[in-house]
């Protein structure tokens, strides 16, 4: 027996890498996004972190807070955990617990504690949201498709919603929740493109749209978008200020620093796990003969002081204001680690190119498996934070010129378009 809302509105939550939103359908077809208010500020989205601190007097002996609060913690300087990206680990079968001031937490469990904050919170403005909901998915979670892993990253947030009170879900890819959110009260049939970049994935769908049509022709997508660009900027500018291309002697060996270290400088969401003994012990034994230890050093402080958020804060800072700008200051500077660069445009664009390729190639399976040639298509549609950036919406005017370029409310076509397919499913389930 297929379940029957028991509500009369239909829920959307779109759980992002970097941000979530919540939408929810009424039965006139009107769409109401969640808001998020923290120390006076109102958002649409809430920033998809969260932040452990010890509490004695908790029961649990620890506090969790999500979203801006939890980086005002952070940044406060709050003795914690800021766990950020958490749904990139969804088909890591490596991440399954992680231990937490002496509490282990299930990966799952992680997930859970931010659905729940999520939901107390958007139920704040859109009242109770009852056990169903349509939740969006990535198309690809993994490259590749590795044994098993798009199975245990749906099972996983299965799990999670569930515990979060959402027990009956459904799925539905994000590109095509932003095209169903797109192509809303339009009568015209067309062929549409989507692509939804985010910080995690890029993902893209080909559909027929308009009237009562909504096919789905291909999608495709690349575990690549946000957190990866920031990823290149560290790289290039940040890790070399952390001894990354500097020697050390080894005995009788003048050797390179392995660049292995930085891998989870590049992925914020690793660094919050990084603060182990082994990792500190090679980096003090590497700074002890080289040529460079300053920069040793204040990579040991960056990881002891866990500075970890507020570095990615100002790369991330410095690459917004990219999409703008030709240049831009990164500028980092805490007690005794102090990192201040001006940031090149064409640089960047340079250092992501790989990146572009990608996205590129995720365009044309998306083409190909629909069996269309660029001409072909209609309108493309571009969505989610990582589409500001001006090398990605090249990569679109370059095959298929700015005339079909559309753009969907950035960080909240998702949501909406999950709320409005939540609606579309209860009314054909009401038809039988
Ligand atoms: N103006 C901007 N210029 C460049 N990048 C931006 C801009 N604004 C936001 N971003 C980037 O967009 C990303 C977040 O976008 P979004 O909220 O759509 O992702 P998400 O939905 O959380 O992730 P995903 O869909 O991959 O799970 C971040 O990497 C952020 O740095
Ligand atoms: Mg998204």
């Amino acid at each position: 027996m297929s379940a029957v809302y028991t509500s009369e509105r239909f829920v959307g939550i779109d759980f992002g890498t970097t941000n979530s939103a919540i939408a929810v359908a009424e039965t006139d077809g009107s769409v109401r996004v969640s808001t998020f208010e923290s120390g006076g500020v109102l958002t649409e989205v809430l920033r998809s972190v969260l932040f452990f601190e010890a509490d004695p007097d908790a029961r649990s002996g620890v506090i969790v807070t999500a979203g801006l609060a939890a980086i005002e913690a952070s940044l406060a300087g709050n003795e914690g955990r800021l766990l950020q990206s958490i749904k990139s680990f969804l088909p890591s079968p490596s991440m399954d617990k992680t231990a937490i001031f002496g509490r282990v937490f299930s990966y799952e469990e992680l997930v859970a504690r931010f659905l729940k904050e999520l939901r107390r919170q958007a139920e704040v403005t859109l009242g109770p949201l009852g056990r169903r909901a349509v939740v969006g998915r990535p198309v690809v979670f993994v490259k590749d498709g590795e044994d098993g892993r798009e199975e245990l990253a749906l099972t996983r947030l299965r799990t999670a919603y569930a515990a979060a009170g959402f027990t009956e879900v459904d799925f539905q890819y994000e590109p095509v929740a932003a095209a169903l959110e797109f192509a809303r009260g339009r009568d015209d049939v067309s062929t549409v493109l989507v692509g939804d970049f985010g910080g995690g994935t890029s993902d893209f769908c080909v559909m027929r749209l308009g009237g009562h049509r909504r096919e789905v022709i291909s999608t495709s997508g690349v575990p690549v978008a946000g957190d990866t660009f920031d990823g290149r900027i560290v790289r290039a500018v940040v890790a070399p200020e952390l001894g990354l291309g500097s020697y050390y002697q080894s005995f009788d060996k003048r050797l390179e620093v392995p660049s292995a270290l930085y891998w989870n400088v590049e992925r914020w969401h690793h660094l919050a796990f990084m603060r182990d003994r082994e990792t500190l012990h090679v980096l003090r034994k590497i700074e002890a003969s080289a040529e460079h230890p300053e920069r040793l050093r204040t990579f040991i402080r960056l990881i002891q002081n866990n500075l970890g958020f507020a570095l990615y804060r100002a790369v991330d800072r410095a690459k917004v204001a990219l999409s703008v700008g030709s240049e831009a200051a990164l500028d980092f500077v805490d007690d005794d680690v102090s990192i201040r660069r001006t940031v090149k445009r064409a640089d960047f664009e340079r250092w992501i190119g790989d990146d572009l390729l990608r996205i590129g190639a995720g365009i044309d399976d998306a083409l190909s498996r629909a069996g269309l040639t660029e001409a072909q298509v209609d309108e493309v549609v571009l969505t989610g934070g990582s589409s500001f950036v001006p090398a990605v919406r090249e990569v679109f005017t370059r095959r298929f010129g700015t005339e079909r370029l559309r753009r969907a409310a950035e960080f909240t076509s998702i949501a909406h378009g999950l709320a409005l397919d939540a609606r579309a499913r209860a009314v054909s389930e009401a038809r039988g």
